[in-house]
């Protein structure tokens, strides 16, 4: 900003030179009372905050005595000093929800739709709501440290976590993390970030060597940590069970001692994932505490941070210096954050965030295709048939770690299993209200049948005399798990293509937590993406059936046609036993998603950005100005006859020469019918340069740079362009 300077202005910074040495001398900074809390701790009191230990679940089964009565069971537990004022840390799951893997009996709370459907909304206000939700349902509950931001970008269609993230995107996947966190962290519940990095497939995470060119990291999986950690400083970066490069990700000392500390200037802490420390030499690399240190014992050999590290000390291995800084780090958050000033529990409006698990899925629910058939009058009497995909008990969710018992309970819970040690809670969850009941109170006069689509003779009977036919396809998205392909499992291509070719209506319903083949998309009239919407989800998939909620969502994944267009069709590793060491090479590097499509040339299923509404939008007057950075001017307008929400997405297609991909800003719009918007977005440089790891620096080339205003990153309507000054920082 630029400071116009006359002759009084030197009067100004010397008064707010007084007023913050006053406040200064009122509030110690964190770092301050970090610093002088820690001096005043022993050795013993240090130590017991680098370990937290598991609650009872499936894998630790017995109470831990270590973890006093009293304590909720939970993800982690971290001893305090009550002397010093210091609380202990109480850790729970995650980013959708404040989950309950049988800690504590009969706890629920409020179970949001998956990160891709908060990322397909393209909302960071959204997020920021979502967000604040978790911290106070986190803090009615005694929990101070919120397992959530998993920023980890949806590389690959088979990754079974997919749904846990927001995007393939940097950007997109950052804004809406930094909101999340923000949200949490607003309520006085630390937030980490989590998985640092490269944490992308499942299949023998433990044993995964992820390879990547490091410029490229930077582009990409870095890029959306270092952007999110700025916006949002989240009291701790949770580090990754795989490897990067060779190294073990919490181990790492270019990853975490010279990338995140050093260069980024990172303050909080590093915990490690829960079974990922395998040395007590992770300290020296940047790693500052070791999770569900029971976990470790099991899987490795030992509780590294417990006894080997003390050793360590005692033998002059780890310095006194850096003991002190790993503490400090734990204190600093402590204090930035706030949780040592807690007052009573916040009470929780369960009704209000239900709305908002209910807006979530209204936003994120993305309309593929719709050749005229959807929204179903409200007053229609036409014979509809529901198929499939237990549309009469609820709608799934996604399994794991991050999996929320709702309201209720869930509506049916279904062990799918297998092998490794998430098998047993890989099940099918279901989540009422069920998408049928919705569906009957929306459309009082139809009349609704449903049938199971276990069988395609079966489906078709009904589908054969119905107007319209929902049909539904499903998976179990699960942690631990990668997808073998991305087709629909048990038969339901089979069901969808048989009642398509009895009936012309047909409608289909995926509710997935990732991308999946459709043969029968040609043969279909509609096709909507639901991904999996939370406890409020079978409503919203009503409102937006029915036209009483316009779909607004967005594609912040890229459906490919199939494996083949990806970067790897075959996937290293899958199909080996559990613990098979596994080198994945993330060749396409910094090209993820789009971007990879954009350079192979190959068309997608269903492009990244891509999303229907019930109503129109045009882009008009697009202006582009250049200099340090892009930036971006146009109008959108609702041409059609209803209210809607649009996401105009602003993309880098050349760079200096170079054909290069980059979502470079977006805005959702909401819009009357008939009004319009200007909306003016700036690119964030890093997202224009390449970064050059011998200078240490993100570059820009001096030229002409190529942008897109568009609908998807296939579908540009606008294009422009200007000039960029060479640079590097
Ligand atoms: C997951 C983390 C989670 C942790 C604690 C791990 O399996 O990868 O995301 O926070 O468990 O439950």
């Amino acid at each position: 900003m630029k400071v116009t300077v006359n002759k009084h202005t030197w009067m100004i910074p010397l008064f707010s030179l007084v007023l913050a040495c006053s406040v200064s001398a009122q509030t110690p900074s964190p770092d301050q009372r970090a610093f002088d809390t820690e001096q005043k701790m022993t050795d013993d009191e240090r130590f017991a905050m680098l370990v937290s230990l598991m609650g009872v679940n499936g894998v630790v089964q017995v109470r831990d005595p270590r973890i006093p009565a009293g304590v909720p069971m939970s993800a982690g537990y971290v001893a305090g000093v009550p002397r010093l004022g210091v609380p202990a840390l109480v850790m729970s799951d995650g980013s959708l929800g404040i989950t309950n893997p049988g800690y504590r009996k009969d706890d629920t709370a409020t179970a949001l739709p998956a990160g891709l459907v908060l990322g397909a909304s393209f909302n960071p206000k959204l997020a920021r709501e979502a967000g604040a939700l978790l911290g106070r349902e986190a803090r009615s509950r005694q929990f101070n440290v919120q397992l959530a931001g998993g920023v980890n970008l949806a590389r690959d269609p088979r990754n079974g976590r997919n749904f846990e993230y927001f995007s393939e995107d940097p950007w997109q996947s950052a804004v809406l993390a930094a909101e999340t966190i923000n949200g949490i962290q607003s309520e006085g519940v630390i937030s980490t970030i989590k998985h640092y990095s490269l944490n992308v497939n499942e299949t023998n995470r433990h044993w995964l060597n992820a390879v990547i060119d490091p410029a490229a990291h930077r582009e990409s999986d870095l890029l959306a940590f270092q952007i999110a950690i700025e916006r949002s400083q989240p009291g701790s970066v949770m580090c990754g069970y795989n490897q990067v490069n060779g190294a073990a990700a919490c181990g790492s000392a270019d990853l975490l001692n010279d990338v995140l500390k050093r260069q980024w200037g990172y303050k909080g802490w590093v915990m490690s994932d829960w079974g990922a420390t395998q040395h007590w030499d992770f300290a020296l690399k940047g790693l500052d505490q070791e999770s569900g240190a029971q976990l470790d014992k099991l899987m490795w050999k030992d509780e590294y941070f417990v006894g080997p590290l003390k050793q360590a000390y005692d033998q002059g291995k780890l310095a006194k210096q850096r003991l002190s800084d790993m503490v400090r780090r734990i204190l600093r958050s402590i204090y930035a954050v706030g949780i040592d000033q807690w007052g009573p529990a916040p009470k929780v409006d369960m009704a209000r965030h239900r709305q908002i698990a209910l807006d979530t899925a209204r936003q994120g629910i993305v309309l593929l295709k719709n050749e005229g058939v959807l929204p179903l009058a409200a007053d229609t009497n036409a014979r509809i048939a529901v198929i499939g995909g237990y549309a009469q008990l609820g709608v799934p969710s996604g399994a794991g770690s991050s999996t929320v018992l709702p309201p209720g309970g869930y509506a049916s819970v279904v062990s799918v299993g297998g092998s490794g040690i998430m098998a047993g809670g890989r099940n099918l969850y279901l989540l009422g209200p069920s998408p049928l009941a919705q569906l009957k109170k929306l459309l009082p006069k139809a009349q609704i049948e449903f049938d199971p689509g276990l069988d395609p003779a079966e489906a078709v009977l009904l589908a054969r005399r119905s107007d319209v036919v929902i049909v539904l396809g499903i998976h179990v998205a699960s942690e631990g798990f990668d997808s073998p392909s991305l087709a629909l499992p048990w038969g339901q291509d089979a069901v969808i293509q048989a009642v398509a070719s009895v009936n012309p209506n047909t409608i289909v319903l995926l509710e997935t937590g990732n991308p999946v083949t459709m043969p029968w998309k040609d043969s279909v009239k509609a096709i909507l993406q639901a991904w999996y919407p939370g406890q409020a989800g079978g409503q919203a998939i009503a409102e937006i059936i029915t036209g009483k909620v316009n779909p607004s969502g967005h594609l912040p994944i890229t459906f490919p046609a199939d494996l083949a267009q990806t970067p790897r069709p075959e996937l290293a590793g899958l199909g080996t036993s559990w613990g098979t060491p596994t080198t994945v090479r993330y060749n396409e590097g910094a090209e993820v998603g789009y971007r990879w499509f954009a350079k192979t040339l190959a068309q997608p299923l269903y492009a990244f950005g891509h999303g229907l509404s019930y109503t129109t939008f045009a882009y008009s007057n697009l202006s582009i100005t250049g200099g340090e950075t892009l930036s971006a001017t146009f109008t959108v307008t609702n041409t059609g006859q209803r209210e809607g929400a649009d996401v105009p997405q602003v993309y880098l297609t050349q760079a200096a020469g170079d054909r290069r991909m980059r979502l470079l800003g977006f805005e959702r719009v909401e819009l009357k019918a008939g009004e319009s918007r200007s909306v003016t977005l700036t690119a964030d440089p890093r997202l224009i340069a390449r970064f050059d790891v011998g200078a240490g620096g993100w570059r820009i080339a001096e030229g002409n740079y190529k942008v897109a205003l568009a609908r998807s990153a296939v579908a540009p309507v606008l294009t422009g362009s200007a000039a960029l000054k060479p640079r590097l920082f």
